[in-house]
């Protein structure tokens, strides 16, 4: 043994001098007992963990520990580590941390400075080479070597969650979706001096997208790395910036059903173009022409992309086309003053609602966009504007009256969904503020209602209850997300399973990502395993930026106003703190009601 070890020590002190910039690594030194593993195998730079819930790990089998740190027992009998403790790194690290952005204004939280840390979470997530001016100490290049088919480089992008996939879908879901908060609250980013981040955010994702789209006939549709599988890559825990190997790469082609994904691409670079045309029209021009042929090609292969590229079924599976038809022509309209394309974005708009039923209807996200067509319809044909925002005034009524399966948990928090659901709340929230704006002062009672739901859901986001689910941001703030970079402490120490096992806080924090949240109880574990309640995702924070930019953005009725009003719940006066006296003074009456019932989306065909 003795002689093994200096033999690695010498090795490893050439190696070091040769590599300057290759991790800390300590020598390979004690034998694994048999049937354990430790430490992970420091000559295989994919370190796997096989089970988040355990500490078995098949793939660490016969794997070896630094000088003067024997494998020993850490937990149950099959947790082994290094050294018998975590690695000195990631000891005694807190139970909890301070948040940043806890000043309240005016009795409520500050917006605008989570805004600002929602943009750093998107430059938390980037891949490729990174910029001069990346914020994130904790993130490096990565993912230099991923290429399309063809050969032409594919590096940059973004992970799409805790892990180390791209998946186009979401990803261009997100980029639109935080244009549109932008587009409607650009005042929210300008008081949280936040236009710049945004547009660096959106147009790190063209770039992308644009080396996604390697010919005008294929879309690189997902990518993961290491491994085989998608799965194979989840079980990954380590530094991103440690895979050697060149992502995985799956692609939609010519005649392959998948206009979900082609038209969701096409909104995304035409929103884009809408938020950075003044800045830079040579760019935006580029996207535009982008956008515009990727329609058309959508146009022509009607179906759903999650069958032909089966490998992203169960993650980002989709289950409509045509809504995102309507999304891509509306952005497209947008960006280009086109009427051509805002009349199709009307009769693709029709279409969802009579062949796919609208939607699942309940809310608003990669699959269900027909709330954020209308919005978009409205700005193209404002003379239809009650029949565009119909779709927000149901959705939230069944939200607001606990319909369809959504209730409100004993503190108030809005559930819908097991997994990642504050990202829904946020989304809901997002429309509600969405049709204020498009209504100003009209029907201040409902103008009311909405902004105390949006409000009350983001004040709950941001720790009303005691612990904010927005990592690093607001009271008492979660802190153990489901996230590999961040789990991991520095760039240049070593980060394997043991910072998945770790007891205490991320080393590094992922300001401004919006996690899934508690359940129906209003339960909820800070625990890194869980990634139900404790993931983060590119889709998760991009209806909660416009959120943030909504309320940041003055106008929207103060939580002061809500309080006066009783309507401090949220729920719109289902309360019985809604006295008489405080619905009259809200202006309360059968005007709303009336209102919002007198259009049917028949009158549309009209
Ligand atoms: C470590 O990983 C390398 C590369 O995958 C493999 O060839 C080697 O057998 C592994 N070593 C042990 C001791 O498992
Ligand atoms: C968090 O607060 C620290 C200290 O005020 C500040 O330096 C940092 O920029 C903040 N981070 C974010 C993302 O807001
Ligand atoms: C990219 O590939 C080259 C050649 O295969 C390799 O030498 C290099 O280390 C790789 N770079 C990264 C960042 O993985």
């Amino acid at each position: 043994m003795a002689g093994l070890s200096g033999y690695w020590s010498v090795a490893w002190v050439l190696l070091a001098a040769l590599l300057p910039a290759a991790r800390a690594q300590g020598a390979c030194l004690a034998a694994v007992p048999a049937g354990n593993q430790c430490g992970g195998n420091e000559s295989n730079p994919i370190l796997t963990c096989a089970s988040f819930s355990s500490c078995a790990n098949q793939a660490w089998d016969g794997a070896c520990c630094p000088a003067g740190a024997p494998c020993a027992q850490l937990g149950g009998p099959t947790c082994w580590t290094c050294g018998g403790q975590l690695p000195a790194y990631l000891r005694d690290l807190p139970d909890t941390i301070e948040g940043n952005c806890t000043r309240m204004v005016n009795g409520d939280f500050d917006y605008g400075c989570a805004l600002g840390a929602s943009m750093f979470f998107y430059m938390a997530q980037r891949t490729g080479r990174l910029p001069a001016d990346n914020p994130v100490p904790w993130r490096g290049d990565s993912g230099l070597n991923d290429t399309a088919p063809n050969g032409q480089s594919i590096s940059g992008g973004w992970f799409d969650a805790g892990d180390t996939t791209r998946f186009t879908f979401p990803a261009a879901y997100s980029m639109a979706t935080l244009a549109l908060g932008f587009i409607a609250f650009p005042e929210g980013y300008q008081r949280a001096t936040q236009v710049a981040e945004l547009k660096a955010n959106l147009r790190w994702g063209a770039d992308w997208l644009l080396k996604a789209r390697y010919s005008p006939q294929h879309l690189v549709a997902a990518t993961w790395a290491p491994g085989a599988s998608i799965r194979q890559a989840h079980l990954f825990w380590g530094h991103p910036e440690d895979i050697r190997t060149p992502a995985s790469v799956r692609v939609l082609g010519p005649g392959q059903p998948g206009a979900d994904l082609l038209a969701q691409a096409a909104a995304a670079l035409a929103a884009t173009a809408v938020v950075l045309r003044q800045d830079d029209p040579d760019y935006a021009g580029l996207l535009v022409s982008e956008a515009q042929g990727l329609f058309t090609q959508a146009k022509d292969q009607e179906g759903l992309y999650s069958d032909s590229v089966p490998e992203v079924a169960g993650f980002y599976t989709s289950f409509s086309f045509i809504d995102d038809l309507a999304w891509a022509a509306a952005w497209i309209a947008l960006a280009t003053g086109d009427e051509g394309a805002a009349e199709e974005a009307r009769l693709y708009w029709l279409r969802h609602i009579t062949d796919e039923g609208g939607g699942e209807g309940r809310r608003f996200d990669y699959n269900n966009l027909q709330q954020g067509v209308g919005y978009l319809m409205h700005l193209l044909q404002p003379a239809k504007k009650d029949q565009y925002l119909q779709p927000i005034r149901d959705v939230t009524a069944l939200w607001l009256e606990e319909r369809s399966d959504i209730k409100f948990t004993s503190k108030g928090m809005a559930y819908i969904d097991t997994w990642g659901n504050l990202r829904y709340v946020a989304n809901q929230a997002l429309m509600a503020l969405l049709h204020n704006k498009a209504y100003k002062g009209e029907y201040p009672h409902r103008a009311l209602v909405y902004a105390c739901f949006a409000r009350k859901q983001a004040r709950i986001m941001l720790g009303e209850t005691g612990r904010s689910y927005v990592v690093g941001v607001g009271t008492n703030p979660v802190c153990r997300p489901h996230h590999r970079a961040s789990s991991c402490g520095a760039l240049s120490g070593r980060c394997d399973c043991s910072a998945l096992r770790n007891p205490g806080c991320n080393p590094n924090v992922l300001y401004g990502a919006l996690v899934g949240g508690p359940n129906a109880d209003g339960e909820f574990k800070d625990d890194r395993n869980n990634y139900e309640q404790n993931e983060v995702a590119l889709d998760w924070n991009a209806g909660f930026s416009g959120v943030l930019a909504g309320l940041a953005a003055g106008g929207m009725p103060s939580w002061e106003e809500c309080r006066a009003a009783g309507l401090a719940d949220g729920r719109g006066g289902a309360s019985p703190d809604l006295s008489g006296a405080a619905a009259a003074r809200a202006g309360w009456g059968a005007a709303a009601a009336a209102a919002a019932a007198a259009f049917a989306l028949g009158a549309l065909l009209a």
